[in-house]
């Protein structure tokens, strides 16, 4: 299946992950690509390029707001729902949180009932605790953040209504995401920050002690994983783990950065311990392999076109650190 001619919802279509998903439709030829962002954690530079193109419509609403998204799932051939409240914002306010992961995935599950479109539902690593060994889509699932709960339950309902409803939904967990269009200010997004940090030739802060292992994927990996789910019949009612092969720890990441991009010694900073900080959530990912799914851009080029998007967009926007 293609998506040549094809109309496509991208929720969170201006954030981060989002963003490169609504390019990569265009490359691919979708004929119409709905952006459809509250903006809470979007930002209008991500799709700044693609205001003016007659084939993407951008709609500022909420997920939460049935009436507003149920005319554009049942336009669509593709949704992928990709809005979310994140991991920092869930601690901070447990009732967006609860709103968005749940009612609004729910929103768009009950508005594609009566529907042909096929879902890709993003969810996330949090769903599972930590574990020594790596974790395959059918390991124990014990969230120790609200968001990892609130993940949870909108993976439920997902897999429910694809198999008592016959919604043409899967469910992609996505680990550690980086690249270009990652915020470099907020608190998540741990390789941006340290970048746009080590190259203001500041020192990084290390959270929870830097022993806890990250398998950083690089953006477009991601956005692979993404519209093959949406193309695979056989993915339909089914769970996969998406991740890079690369691990290492939060103290290693600092060093690779400082020694490849620092021009003076810089020491990283101790800073506190993360509420629900999981150590070890590394995936299994050979389900969605065998669907095809292959890691193509290997970490040190990955750490490269970041570094160079961050130092672009600061020379841009006049941000720093
Ligand atoms: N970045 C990662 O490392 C990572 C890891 C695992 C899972 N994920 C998942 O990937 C998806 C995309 O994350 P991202 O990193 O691009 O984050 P992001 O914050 O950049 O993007 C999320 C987008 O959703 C929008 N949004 C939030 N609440 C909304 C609402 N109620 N209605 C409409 N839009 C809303 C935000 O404005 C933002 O543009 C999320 O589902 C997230 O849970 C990300």
């Amino acid at each position: 299946m293609s998506f040549k001619n094809k109309t496509a919802l991208v929720t969170g279509g201006a954030g981060f992950i989002g963003s490169h998903v609504v390019d990569r439709l265009l490359q691919e030829g979708a004929e119409k690509v709905t952006i459809f962002d509250n903006f809470i954690g979007g930002q209008f530079n991500n799709i700044k390029h693609l205001i003016g193109n007659p084939r993407v419509q951008l709609i500022v609403g909420d997920v939460r707001d049935f009436d507003a998204v149920k005319p554009l799932v049942q336009e669509s051939d593709f949704i992928f729902h990709e809005a979310a409240s994140k991991l920092v914002a869930s601690l901070k306010n447990p009732r967006i949180d609860l709103g968005t992961n749940i009612i609004g995935t729910f929103n768009i599950l009950e508005a594609s009932r009566d529907s042909d479109a096929r879902i890709v539902q993003i969810s996330t690593g949090s769903v599972f605790g930590s574990s020594d060994k790596p974790m395959n889509e059918e390991h124990v699932k014990n969230p120790t953040t609200l968001y990892g709960i609130s993940k949870l339950t909108g993976e439920k309902y997902g897999l429910f209504y694809a198999k008592e409803f016959g919604v043409k939904a899967s469910v992609l967990r996505y680990f550690h995401v980086f690249g270009p269009r990652q915020d470099y200010h907020g608190e998540a997004g741990v390789i941006n920050i340290f970048l746009s940090k080590i190259l203001n030739g500041k020192a990084p802060i290390i959270n929870s002690g830097g022993e806890q292992i990250r398998c950083f994927t690089y953006v477009s990996d991601d956005v692979d994983a993404t519209l093959l789910l949406a193309q695979k019949k056989e993915a339909i009612g089914q769970a996969y783990n998406v991740a890079s092969k690369t691990r290492m720890s939060i103290n290693e990441l600092a060093k690779i950065i400082i020694d490849k991009y620092a021009d003076k010694p810089i020491t990283p900073e101790q800073g506190d311990t993360r509420q629900g900080e999981n150590l070890k959530p590394i995936p299994d990912t050979t389900k969605i392999e065998k669907l095809g799914w292959k890691e193509k851009v290997s970490f040190e080029e990955g750490l490269e076109n970041t570094k160079k998007w961050i130092e672009q967009d600061m020379k841009d926007t006049g941000n720093s650190f």
